[in-house]
């Protein structure tokens, strides 16, 4: 396969894989790689915020569902794989499901988006679990944790060490923090870049495109493009 494959992936529901494979693809496909996002969950999340901005503002990055192949995603994915240089695979959210297993299967790395609070850090151990034994099956493959949502304060703080203190299963430098640009992006079906007044959240989207990237022996090809961007306004 010639894409590099992500698998983002937590059966914890609502701990932002989403909107780590949103932001990621848009920064990917901005910096100039082929990037396609397959958006893996019957909800149909990634798949429904790509299209909101229509023809007149089209996300950055390709984005299909193929939720209802559920674990045959393997060959579809292969054939995709020939076309990009990066895919991203957005899971739903269940570890008995056959979706994040088929996935880390065929990818060359596993993200675990975890909200840095005691509920978040408890789930993430199954979800770290079905990474090691698909490292059995695929030893290539990278996994990390990324902290997503996090806040300033004592109990984000005590649960962030927890998470970085897992040699095996290591916490990414770089995350996402709580902010409101983050839905104001989905609004308008695009990513951070593509707003006005969000340069925080985008440099820090940056900053975690950048260290995935290089983390998989990849760089962007040229420097991010401007996104479309959207009159705020156009919300109210
Ligand atoms: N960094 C952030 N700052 C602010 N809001 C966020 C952030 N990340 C995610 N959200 C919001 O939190 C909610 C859950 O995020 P998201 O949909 O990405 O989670 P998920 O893990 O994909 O959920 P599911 O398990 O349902 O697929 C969404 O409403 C999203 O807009
Ligand atoms: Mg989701």
């Amino acid at each position: 396969m010639a894409a590099k494959i992500i698998t983002v992936f937590n059966q914890k529901g609502g701990c932002g894989k989403t909107m780590a494979s949103m932001q990621l693809a848009a920064s990917f496909a901005l910096g100039g790689l082929r990037t396609l996002l397959v958006d893996m969950d019957k909800q149909g999340t990634s798949t429904i915020w790509a299209g909101q901005g229509g023809i007149e503002r089209p996300f950055p990055a390709t984005v299909i569902s193929l939720a209802p192949l559920r674990e045959k995603l393997i060959g579809e994915i292969a054939k995709h794989a020939e076309n990009y240089d990066i895919v991203l695979i957005d899971c739903p959210p269940a570890i008995e499901s056959s979706i994040p297993w088929a996935a880390l299967n065929i990818s060359d790395m596993a993200l675990i988006p975890v909200i840095p609070l005691m509920d978040n850090v408890w789930a993430s151990r199954e979800a770290k679990e079905l990474a090691r034994r698909a490292r059995e099956e695929n030893p290539e493959l990278q996994t990390y944790c990324i902290p997503s949502m996090s806040r300033r304060g004592n109990v984000f703080k005590a649960c962030t060490e927890i998470l970085e203190g897992d040699e095996e299963i290591p916490l990414l430098e770089a995350g996402l923090q709580q902010r409101n640009a983050y839905g104001e992006s989905q609004m308008f079906g695009l990513s951070v870049h593509g707003l006005s007044g969000s340069s925080a959240a985008t440099k820090e989207v940056e900053e975690l495109a950048k260290i995935v990237l290089s983390k998989l022996g990849m760089k962007t090809a040229k420097k991010p493009a401007k996104a479309k961007v959207a009159k705020q306004k156009e919300a109210a």
